[in-house]
């Protein structure tokens, strides 16, 4: 389940998010099908496995520490793309933070402010390099280059006690929306993609946090009565990067087995 045959070689595609959950499914996805895979997370030992795993396809792999939230670490990865493949073709920025369970009156505002941050801020800056870095690309069959970012049926559907994370997941669908129209006549494509619930680190810290049984989070939110796995994920966001989709841009492609059409 979740795989999709495309050919990436002689691509470069760039994950952030990468050390694990849905960034390492998507970076190892991308290796599979021929990309070269540039890695950026601030878990640097999660990160450094996830390139031993997309070295394991025989393609270039390169994990660079990155704090998203910092202007200067985002430029240096975007350009170790660029330095060590030559080009940029496709990026999907997975990063994220999801940990809080209060209303919002509770909401702490040093809190609020790193969710922006990271969710919000870490998106612009991920979105804006990626832009420039691909603007030098030839305008090809598809285009200069493709990016997804990763927003949430939170983006449409809040669950309850998470003012500071669904805002971010608003602003990812706008911000996405907003890029999309405007450097579709530059030939890139930009889509956002709604994961519901996921079988990864953050989902299964979230139950636990929450004192919630995972069949019963599984029922209740998924109409397959099961969570999605990082690969249907992935196989969303290679498609979103194909020819495949070529007429598809500004989109919030829902993966959520039913949840925001229930
Ligand atoms: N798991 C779900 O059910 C679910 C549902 C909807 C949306 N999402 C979204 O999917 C994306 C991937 O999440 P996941 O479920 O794989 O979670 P995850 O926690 O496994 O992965 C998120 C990654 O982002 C990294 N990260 C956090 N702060 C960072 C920063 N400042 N700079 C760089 N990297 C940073 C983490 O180290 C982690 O490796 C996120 O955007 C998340 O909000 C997840």
């Amino acid at each position: 389940m979740g795989t999709m045959s495309v050919d990436f070689s002689s691509e470069v595609a760039l994950v952030t998010g990468a050390a694990g959950g849905m960034g390492r499914a998507i970076a190892v996805a991308f290796a599979r099908a021929g990309a070269n895979v540039v890695m950026g997370d601030v878990e640097v030992d999660g990160g450094r496995e996830t390139e031993r795993l997309v070295g394991e396809h025989g393609v270039g792999a390169v994990f660079v520490p990155t704090d998203v939230s910092d202007a200067d670490q985002v430029q240096a990865l975007v350009a170790t793309a660029v330095d060590r493949f030559g080009a940029l073709h496709n990026a999907v920025n997975a990063a994220a933070i999801e940990n809080e369970m209060v209303p919002l009156h509770e909401c702490d505002d040093d809190q609020f402010d790193r969710m922006q941050n990271i969710n919000v801020r870490g998106l612009f800056l991920c979105t804006k390099h990626e832009i420039v870095a691909m603007l030098n690309n030839d305008n090809g069959d598809d285009g200069r280059g493709r990016i997804v970012n990763i927003a949430s049926t939170n983006s449409f559907r809040p669950q309850p006690n998470q003012p500071a994370y669904t805002a971010s997941k608003h602003a990812a669908v706008g911000l996405t929306r907003s890029a999309a129209i405007d450097y579709a006549a530059h030939g890139i494509r930009i889509n956002a993609i709604c994961p519901g619930s996921i079988d990864t680190p953050m989902l299964r810290n979230a139950m636990e946090r929450r004192g919630r049984n995972a069949d019963e989070v599984a029922a209740r939110l998924s109409r397959l009565g099961r969570f999605g796995t990082p690969e249907e994920i992935a196989a969303a966001a290679l498609w979103l990067c194909s020819s495949g989709s070529s007429f598809t841009l500004g989109h919030p492609l829902a993966v959520d087995a039913g949840y925001l059409a229930s």
